[in-house]
């Protein structure tokens, strides 16, 4: 497939003008006052979803020209591709295919069939692993005698499901607690044994390679402590969850739940992977979460560009990133059971689109994945909140609400109305701002924000929430010409690790640069630290 990169097309030439034109000095409080339908205009109903996009810097004009750049891009086309399964993860030879993971049975759904036709094997091994892990999570849902499951995993393996469980506590099973471990810092895994016992403790050794360091590491730290306390039964209380069954048979684990190399890492939270969510909030529960993800699928797969709101939101991450020259976003969930969001988004965006070459290696003139930061509401508010109000850089924040607060674990009145009434209030007040005569008290406004709206923080609205921000990394992706779906900038570190390790040891600096050496000589552990200066 050719695709004409970004920065080549018509459509950016078109944009660079309207930049200049209308698009720098874009007022959000004009353009209210300009249209009283702005509001009705710039937001959507999504599945689970609903999105007020009416606060972002673009009118009719911008959002046409950016439509222009996803067709000039191709986009629709390498969406098909990406959905059909062809090898889009090229320098992998890979496909992307985590959406089938939430696609019901091959027939069920009449309008897949010309899709997926050419995946029906794939999707019958997904069914059939899906039910295996379902009965498992349901087994030991029942098993009064583990009341704690371990999760040991890292990245892709640690980041979703930890979200997951933490975001659907208020549907998760009472009388089991869950723990993840992920640093290869033995403090944490340290802290987390301390309170277990192993008769009542559940591993699930989490890894796709069943090779990454931190957590084979981790692993055998914790079968060790496992045997050191009495542990007796392995079997029972290891499980893997990997592509490589053969390492974790080697490990000595008989029960494993598999995947496939088409699921990346940070997509892996559908699959084997997505064991403690299943765990925690039952088979019936992870269903209802894979068919909130398949609505969105579907919905990003049909939905003309107009109305398709990850090709939306995409659209607007590349006109703030390489129009406005914004270099961050910052993600505001206001739900603390959200808090590990900005977290597992941090992953999405940057390890898929924190790339600067071309799909041919070639390196970019332009500008990719922003930063993403944040903290859920209202805790940021009192920390980094006045920055976004008057610091000197624009960051666009997205905020996450959900309408109808939990009612379990608590139903303490007056609470959610408070949090609704902060979040509206934060977007209005970056969008308004306040003169006041000038100096330490104005704040400038016309700073840019997308409310996203979830009825209730449900199974289905989460996975929809999940799938969309999945789909809109891939839209950026697709327009900036980059493989969102490898992940090389994350190999230099762990070669050199391995390397350096013996040295601490040693001592033995040998060729290793001044300031390497420098801090190996203080790190070394058989020694005391050395004097400054010395
Ligand atoms: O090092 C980065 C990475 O490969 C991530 O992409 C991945 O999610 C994480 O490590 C964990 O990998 P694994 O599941 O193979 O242990």
């Amino acid at each position: 497939m050719n695709r004409l990169r970004c920065d080549q097309t018509p459509a950016w030439t078109a944009l660079q003008a309207f930049f200049e034109k209308a698009g720098k000095d874009f007022d959000l409080r004009d353009a209210f006052a300009a249209d009283p339908a702005r509001f009705a205009n710039f937001s959507q109903d999504a599945p689970h979803v609903f999105a007020d996009l009416s606060k972002n810097l673009i009118d009719a004009d911008c959002q046409a020209l950016l439509f222009d750049l996803a067709r000039q891009c191709g986009l629709e086309q390498y969406r098909d591709a990406m959905f059909s399964g062809e090898p889009i993860n090229r320098t992998e030879r890979r496909a992307a295919m985590h959406f089938l993971l939430r696609s019901p049975p091959f027939g069920e759904a009449a309008q897949q069939r010309g899709v997926f036709e050419k995946r029906a094997d794939d999707l019958a091994h997904v069914h059939a692993t899906l039910d295996a892990m379902l009965a498992y999570a349901e087994q030991v849902r029942g098993d009064d005698a583990i009341t704690d499951i371990v999760n040991i995993g890292i990245g892709g393996s640690d980041l979703g499901p930890q979200m997951a469980v933490l975001a659907l506590s208020e549907f998760a099973i009472v009388g089991k607690r869950f723990h993840f471990v992920s640093n290869i810092d033995g403090q944490e895994l340290a802290g987390v044994l301390a309170a277990l016992k192993p008769q009542n403790t559940l591993f699930l050794i989490a890894s796709k390679t069943f090779t990454t360091t931190e957590t084979m590491t981790n692993a055998h730290s914790a079968r060790d402590w496992f045997e050191a306390q009495g542990g007796k039964n392995i079997g029972r209380h290891f499980v893997a969850l990997t592509t490589n069954v053969a390492a974790a048979h080697d490990f000595g684990i008989g029960t494993t739940f598999g995947f496939w190399d088409w699921v990346g890492g940070r997509y892996s939270l559908w699959s084997a992977i997505g064991l403690p969510i299943a765990i925690a909030i039952g088979a019936a529960g992870f269903r209802e979460f894979l068919a909130g993800a398949h609505a969105m699928d579907e919905h990003f797969r049909t939905a003309a560009l107009a109305q398709n709101l990850p090709v939306r939101l995409g659209l607007i991450d590349v006109w703030y990133r390489n129009f406005h020259g914004f270099t961050s976003r910052s993600i505001a969930p206001y739900s603390s059971a959200l808090r590990r969001l900005p977290a597992y988004l941090q992953q999405l965006e940057m390890e898929s689109n924190g790339k600067r070459v071309d799909l041919d290696g070639k390196a970019l003139p332009y500008a990719t994945a922003p930063v993403l930061w944040g903290e859920p509401g209202t805790n940021g508010q009192h920390a980094y909140f006045q920055m976004l109000h008057q610091g000197t850089s624009v960051v666009p924040v997205e905020f996450v609400a959900i309408k109808r607060g939990a009612t379990y674990p608590h139903d303490l009145p007056g609470h959610h109305e408070k949090l609704l009434a902060n979040v509206l209030a934060q977007a209005q007040a970056l969008m308004l701002g306040k003169k006041d005569g000038g100096g330490h008290k104005d704040f400038p406004g016309n700073r840019p924000s997308t409310f996203l709206l979830l009825e209730r923080l449900s199974p289905a609205s989460l996975g929809a929430l999940i799938a969309l921000q999945e789909h809109r990394v891939f839209v950026s992706g697709a327009i900036w010409g980059i493989n969102s779906f490898d992940q090389w900038g994350v190999e230099l570190g762990k070669v050199l690790a391995k390397d350096i390790e013996p040295r601490l040891a040693s001592g033995d600096a040998t060729g290793l640069d001044g300031s390497t050496a420098g801090l190996l000589r203080r790190l070394r552990c058989d020694r005391e630290m050395p004097h400054e200066g010395h």
